[in-house]
């Protein structure tokens, strides 16, 4: 670094101590999140939770545990999750933490219009010769808190990637920064089932040479895009993506050059994956991490031709309506940015949004398809808003299709098993034999 920089850089140097001190009771504070978490400085606050009282803690996904969520810090600390992940599930059922709803383009301007927080802790790589840091696997909603939070602290660590784009930040943006290298959190991919490959196979077939590509989150999107092999040309404008990308982007499959804009960049806001996909997006000129509130933005989606994006979810009812983040009353996930696409894809020229899943969960013994919703359950994406539905079986196209049409497409996608009581339902809502 230039002395300059050396300078602004020693200034803000403090031990991890010194950092969490500026938290002061009853502040509201951001939390990274994802493969970006700050462990080391979170590590550290739980550690004094003795010196903290009523302090709130916001956050999106984790990978990994959700101290501030354990009751034994009641008092100390609150939780409050913009996405349920399995380590915050059940302090949110039992009351122990909060889940607030959002698109996830609109979680920047709710963040800060609303929820306001003092203190924004985030992980950054060690800065370049000129002072840059890189936000590293996220920018996602993290990033525009460093324009207006009183208190930016940020965990200065090695293993964290310099990403390019909306990512790269200055030194002087932030008020303390502490160095504490940590190995980053990993989603390691699971292997595919049977049923998820049929399921890749059916998304692939709607996805068109030239096409670009947003994959969601959970099993799916890696089936999709071990089926995405022999396309070409292909452009990816997503949320996040896990590793199951990186092949294809080498490969040149995705390239990215038909896309309106950004052409020849893959555009992203966070990355759900492992050291394979972090090397990856290391100093790669052609990968850029975005801010939330641009790369989900629907009006974003729109300008890019032929769009579709794939996301998945937890029941579909005879109707079309989607659950995807609730399994009854319990919260399981988030809306994220389903909606943000699905709406953008819509919007898109040439544009199809996709909900694909398993027809079945809990081992084969419920259907996923449904006659109603579960009770408790909230609709994620609206039957207004959906287009493609797909399992295992097949493809249903609800977009135009009357209830009755719809009732009969999803049917036809049903676990064979489910079909008859499926029926059934049909029969006596609409009052006639299928
Ligand atoms: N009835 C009861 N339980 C169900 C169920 C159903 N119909 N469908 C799923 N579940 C349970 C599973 O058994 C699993 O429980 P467990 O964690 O206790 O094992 C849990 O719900 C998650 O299901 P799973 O199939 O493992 O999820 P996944 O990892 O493939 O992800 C979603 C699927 C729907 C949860 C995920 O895609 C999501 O959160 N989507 C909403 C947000 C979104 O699409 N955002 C865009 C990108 S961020």
């Amino acid at each position: 670094m230039d002395t300059k920089n050396q300078e602004i850089y020693n200034s803000k140097l403090v031990d991890v101590e010194e950092a969490i001190n500026k938290i002061n009771h009853g502040d509201t504070v951001i939390l990274d999140m994802g493969c970006c978490e700050a462990i080391g400085i979170e590590e550290a606050i739980v550690k004094h939770y003795e010196r903290f009282r009523d302090v709130e803690f916001y956050q999106m996904i984790v990978c990994g545990d959700t101290p501030f969520a354990d009751p034994k810090y009641a008092g100390h600390f609150r939780y409050n999750s913009l996405f349920a992940s399995s380590s915050n599930r059940k302090a949110i059922a039992m009351g122990y933490a909060d889940y607030t709803p959002c698109f996830f383009y609109e979680m920047p301007e709710v963040i800060r219009d609303i929820i306001k927080p003092i203190v924004s802790i985030c992980s950054v790589c060690p800065p370049d010769e000129n002072g840059y840091v890189s936000l590293g696997a996220n920018v996602d909603y993290i990033g525009s808190t460093l324009d207006y939070c009183e208190v930016k602290i940020a965990q200065v660590n090695k293993y964290v990637p310099r990403t390019l784009g909306g990512a790269v930040r200055h030194i002087s943006e932030f008020d303390c920064l502490v160095e504490i290298d940590r190995e980053l959190p990993e989603v390691p991919s699971i292997p595919l089932t049977d049923v998820e490959k049929a399921i890749g196979k059916n998304c692939a077939s709607l996805i068109n040479d030239g096409d670009c590509i947003q994959l969601g989150i959970g099993g799916i999107p890696n089936a999709i895009a071990a089926e995405l092999t022999h396309k070409k040309d292909l452009g990816l404008h997503s949320e996040m993506v896990g590793d199951g990308v990186v092949d294809l982007i080498k490969s040149g499959v995705i390239n990215n050059s038909k896309k309106n804009i950004d052409t020849g960049k893959t555009v992203i806001s966070f990355c759900f994956g492992t050291r394979k996909l972090f090397d990856f997006i290391d100093n790669n000129p052609d990968v850029l991490l975005e801010p939330i509130e641009v790369v989900n933005h629907p009006l974003t989606v729109a300008k890019i031709d032929n769009f579709v994006s794939v996301n998945s979810c937890v029941q579909v009812d005879l109707m079309g309506q989607v659950v995807s983040d609730s399994v009854g009353y319990t919260q399981i996930s988030g809306v994220g940015g389903q909606v943000d696409f699905v709406r953008g894809a819509a919007l898109s020229k040439g544009g199809k949004s996709i909900i694909a899943m398993p027809s079945s969960a809990k081992g084969g013994t419920v259907s996923k398809i449904v006659a109603t919703i579960d009770d408790g359950a909230a609709v994620t994406t609206s039957r207004n808003d959906v287009d493609y539905i797909i399992t295992e079986y097949g493809i249903a196209r609800l977009k135009g299709l009357s209830l009755r049409e719809r009732a009969k497409a999803l049917i036809g996608i049903a676990h064979p098993n489910f079909r008859a009581e499926l029926e059934q339902a049909y029969e006596k809502r609409f009052n006639q034999k299928l």
